[in-house]
């Protein structure tokens, strides 16, 4: 243990000393901008009350790392200028909600859910409509979609297990604060590589594979894309 704390700690130092050295032979403009404790709390008041994230002191060098480019685009010098900008400017301000959202996603990525939805909800629906004790129609909303592979796949899950030839309407609403990544949605297109992440019968059944221009991507197929309607 000894030994491992000491190999860490001379490893630190070093590092510590790169940077250091890599930093200083930055032009001024590029040096990384710090921030002070007040121009912290305007931007952690105001992404809060815009948008519900609130952002821990402890997210102090994310929200520097993430918006220093920006101040680097104005020619600005400092925080306090930059809170200035965002807060008279809707498309700048919209610019940086998307630079400091989190937006990491995968299909299926909370296993446990979806397998919830598809062994105690899914068949208590089918099971109440079959009583004639519920409509056979769904109404989801992916609360926070990122690029789309939470609502496509409750799409496949869905539409697996509530087919329109059994008398189902499946609506999927996803909604997403960053414009970025919900453009990436709309586009219900994919790097081929995220085809792991889907169940087999899934894939074959609601995926496509590009081709010509397209290959190396994977699209949505039109049945899933007819269920789901994005809003910011
Ligand atoms: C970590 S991602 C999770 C994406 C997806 N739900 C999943 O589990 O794979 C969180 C997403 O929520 C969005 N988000 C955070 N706060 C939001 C809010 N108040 N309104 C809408 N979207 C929000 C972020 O932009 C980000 O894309």
């Amino acid at each position: 243990m000894t030994t491992g704390a000491e190999a860490t700690g001379r490893a630190q130092t070093g590092a510590v000393e790169e940077r250091g050295r890599s930093r200083a032979a930055l032009p001024a403009e590029l040096q990384p901008k710090s921030i002070s404790e007040k121009e912290f709390q305007n931007f952690q008041e105001l992404i809060y009350r815009t948008s519900g994230i609130w952002l821990a002191q402890a997210k102090t060098a994310l929200l520097v790392g993430r918006l220093s480019k920006r101040l680097r685009h104005f020619g600005l010098k400092t925080f306090g200028e930059y809170f200035r900008v965002v807060s008279n400017d809707p498309d700048e301000f919209t610019r940086m909600l998307d630079l400091i959202s989190t937006n990491e996603t995968r299909f299926f990525r909370e296993p446990n859910q979806f397998d919830f939805l598809e062994q105690r909800v899914l068949p208590r629906w089918i099971a109440e409509a079959e009583a004639g004790a519920r409509a056979r129609k769904v109404r989801v909303w992916s609360a926070g979609c990122s690029s789309g592979q939470e609502p496509y796949s409750l799409a496949m899950t869905l539409l697996h297990h509530l087919p329109p030839s059994a008398g189902w309407e499946i609506e999927i609403i996803a909604t997403d604060l960053s414009t970025q990544v919900l453009e990436s949605a709309k586009s219900a297109t994919w790097d081929f590589s995220k085809s792991s992440e889907i169940p087999d019968h899934y894939l074959k059944a609601f995926m496509l594979r590009g081709y010509g221009e397209q290959v190396g991507k994977m699209k949505a197929g039109p049945e899933i894309r007819a269920l789901i309607r994005f809003f910011n």
